[in-house]
């Protein structure tokens, strides 16, 4: 069963910015790239790093531990060591919020 949940407006998401967000048990990555926003998995498929305390760019998410770059619309990294995509949801914004369909 999925389910929206609303994570916080757009004010508190920046073009440029991450966020983090946890959901009976899952870790999710919410960024804003030039306005577009995206949510994954935040926790790279490598190994246990918080993709959050990583690099965000035009191309995704770069791990901040052996610089893997994750395409955030696809999840699937650009470059080794990290061969496996992460999770991504679906989200939606409506009046200004930001709400994640989570599964
Ligand atoms: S932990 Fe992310 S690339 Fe290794």
């Amino acid at each position: 069963m999925t389910e929206w949940v609303k994570v916080c407006s757009m004010s508190d998401l920046k073009k440029g910015e991450m966020l983090d967000f946890d959901y009976e048990g899952k870790k999710i990555l919410l960024a804003n790239i030039n306005g577009k926003v995206y949510a994954t998995d935040r926790i790279c498929t490598h190994a246990d790093a918080d993709l959050t305390t990583g690099m965000l760019s035009e191309e995704g998410v770069t791990c901040p531990l052996h610089l893997s770059t994750f395409n955030l619309e696809t999840g699937i990294p650009q470059n080794l060591p990290a061969e496996v995509p992460l999770k991504t949801y679906n989200v939606k914004i409506e009046q200004n919020e930001i709400y994640v369909e989570v599964a």
